[in-house]
């Protein structure tokens, strides 16, 4: 299985940005959290990351090209306002889910606003590394039943 992991907007400033929230562990450790998951499900991962809303729907739509089996995406503040990525995910029609670091539904109001999530076969939020963890699990066959 070949998946492809999307991380969107200020998580590479994980461990410098709002620590109460997002943790003190950094983008590096988040990387070096999938890379130990792939190797101990023995899957193949590319992890992406952007600032940029561009960048990221080119990285979606390229994973139809590259046959890519999966996606994980962390949209981070695009969740909650792009109808283009909704739209990338829907194009390329690779089996998607997203996940987030903290609970969106528990935070600020315009963060329940949730624009991607009904292009995507499962969520997992609100769990730190872990969301990213759940999501790999399911995707493997270890945890998979759609909800
Ligand atoms: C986030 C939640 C988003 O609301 C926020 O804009 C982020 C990160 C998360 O992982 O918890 O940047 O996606």
């Amino acid at each position: 299985m070949n998946i492809l992991i999307i991380n969107g907007p200020n998580l590479n400033m994980l461990g410098i940005r709002e620590i109460d929230i997002y943790g003190n562990q950094s983008y590096l450790d988040l990387v070096k959290y999938l890379n130990e998951l792939s190797k101990k499900y023995n899957i193949k991962i590319e992890i992406f990351q952007s600032n940029s809303e561009g960048e990221i729907i080119d990285k979606i739509q390229s994973a139809y090209f590259n046959k890519v089996d999966a996606i994980i995406i962390n949209p981070a503040a695009y969740t909650h306002y792009s109808i283009a990525i909704f739209d990338a995910i829907k194009a390329v029609n690779i089996p998607t889910i997203e996940v987030h670091l903290s609970d969106i539904y528990h935070r600020e109001d315009f963060r329940k606003i949730n624009v991607i999530k009904s292009a995507c076969i499962k969520s997992f939020y609100g769990k730190g590394f872990l969301s990213y963890g759940e999501a790999v699990e399911f995707l493997v066959g270890e945890n998979n039943e759609i909800s």
